[in-house]
């Protein structure tokens, strides 16, 4: 008896434990959703199509891709998550649920030469160690329950243990699923006897998987990323472009396996991939990494400028028959811009700690503004304004803002700019108009409208 009592904390301490799992991290990813609103979104493309065309100009959208909202929604067979979702198991339903990620919680840290991030808010589990966790759940659960008193209490508190058993079996099951898929694909890729074709198909399908933060760990604890990263300069440009999306999105918001890429060796082969002769398909999914790659990671983006990044992608920029390119380009040089602008600005208000103070510093390392001015792009950006796109153009005008303080002179000379600004403000004040129309007070036209104004206020401002 004495024993038995002495043994009831252990056990609810391992309940808790697992139910604290459970509840909140189990299957779960976790990890940051890039919030900048001019984030360049890789649509999962059709894995059966074949060819695409090179002048190809919008991604087809795979309507198998689900969006998760900040509530847990619950998510239908086949259907894949964007990264950097959060993935739970419903343990009254049995299904998979999946939300939002949030952009908080990033720790920055260095260790000698290393650098990078993790993510702090709720720490994200591998295979191996759930099951650990759940072994020693399942052994604490033997201990039979001796009195009424503390069943009820853990019944109120709990769920009945027959039950949470056949959830953790479930559990488990779908685990191993995961991981013995991605196994049998990686088998499949780098085997010496399997197609060009059936690597591919194997690509497209870790693709999928990787999404799931864990899964991504995962495929790194396998041996799997390196040989994604080693594939980006085989010989055979679709295996180059499948190696290019696995890598994008096994990167997409988390942070630990943005850090073994980097270290893997990935960014300098990208910015080969994109320095030479590829088609545009390539190129596309290529930038995809790339962006995935950089966002919120000082160290790798100090890392691209060092390896000439900005260089390639003006090269890129202005190579005839890249048009659709463009966009993505100057959102990637938005990205980065913005974000260490609204770190600056949190330090103020904000309590500091090391992390912050050490992402400070690791973003004070990061110099893009004189590069960009250094290689044109103050004459570059307007160019885009030329596109019909109305998105275009706001991710242009977006961008000639944040350059304002660095390329005010060069804007002043720019009578093609001056020009180009002065009809988008008539087009758009008569856009603004038929918004109104409507009844919408706050229409898009008027943003657009809105951030035409502010270029012309601020090109005049001395
Ligand atoms: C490749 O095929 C050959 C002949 O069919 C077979 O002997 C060999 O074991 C295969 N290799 C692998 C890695 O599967
Ligand atoms: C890929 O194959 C090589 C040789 O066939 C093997 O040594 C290596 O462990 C394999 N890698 C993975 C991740 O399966
Ligand atoms: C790819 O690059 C790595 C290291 O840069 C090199 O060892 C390897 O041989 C290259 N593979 C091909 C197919 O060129």
């Amino acid at each position: 008896m004495m024993a038995k009592r002495i043994m009831q904390p252990k056990w609810r301490l391992g309940l808790s434990i697992a139910l604290w799992l459970f509840s909140l991290h189990l299957i779960c990813a976790h990890d940051v959703k890039s919030p900048t609103a001019l984030s360049i979104k890789e649509d999962s493309e059709d894995h059966s199509k074949g060819e695409e065309t090179l002048l190809e100009d919008e991604d087809s959208e795979d309507l198998e891709v689900f969006q998760p909202t900040d509530k847990w929604q619950t998510l239908k067979p086949g259907q894949a998550v964007p990264a950097g979702s959060h993935v739970r198991l419903n343990l009254q339903t049995g299904q998979r649920e999946v939300k939002m990620g949030e952009e908080e919680g990033l720790k920055y840290w260095r260790d000698g030469n290393r650098q990078g991030m993790v993510n702090m808010q709720s720490p994200s589990f591998t295979a191996e160690e759930l099951k650990e966790a759940l072994k020693k759940f399942k052994e604490g659960m033997d201990d039979p329950v001796d009195t009424k008193q503390d069943e009820d209490a853990v019944r109120a508190q709990f769920r009945p243990i027959e039950e949470l058993k056949k959830d953790m079996e479930a559990l488990d099951m779908l685990v191993d699923t995961d991981v013995q898929v991605m196994r049998r694909l990686l088998n499949q890729f780098n085997n010496t006897n399997s197609t060009t074709e059936e690597k591919v198909t194997a690509l497209l399908d870790l693709e999928y998987l990787v999404h799931q933060v864990d899964n991504a760990q995962n495929l790194v604890s396998m041996g799997g990323m390196q040989l994604v990263i080693n594939a980006l300069n085989s010989t055979d440009i679709r295996l180059q472009e499948s190696a290019a999306f696995v890598l994008g999105s096994a990167v997409s918001s988390n942070p630990s396996v943005q850090v073994v890429v980097i270290e893997g060796g990935a960014l300098q082969k990208l910015l080969t991939l994109l320095a030479t002769q590829r088609p545009v398909t390539v190129k596309k999914k290529v930038l995809f990494a790339v962006a995935s790659l950089l966002r919120h990671f000082p160290f790798a983006q100090s890392h691209f400028l060092k390896l000439g990044g900005v260089q390639v992608l003006s090269e890129l920029f202005q190579t005839p028959g890249t048009e659709s390119l463009r966009v993505r380009i100057i959102t990637v040089l938005y990205d980065m811009i913005i974000e260490k602008e609204l770190i600056s600005q949190v330090g103020m208000d904000h309590i500091p700690d090391s992390s912050h103070q050490e992402r400070l510093r690791q973003y004070a390392e990061v110099s893009l503004l004189p590069v960009l001015v250094e290689q044109g792009w103050c004459s570059l950006v307007p160019e885009l304004l030329a596109s019909p796109e109305h998105d275009y153009r706001e991710k242009a005008l977006r961008t000639l803002l944040a350059m304002m303080a660095q390329c005010q002179t060069h804007y002043k000379q720019n009578h093609a700019l001056t020009a180009s600004l002065s009809e988008l403000q008539k087009q758009y004040q008569e856009l603004v108009l038929t918004e109104q129309d409507v009844g919408e007070q706050d229409g898009y036209f008027g943003e657009i409208l809105a951030l035409v104004d502010s270029m012309v206020v601020k090109m005049q401002q001395v």
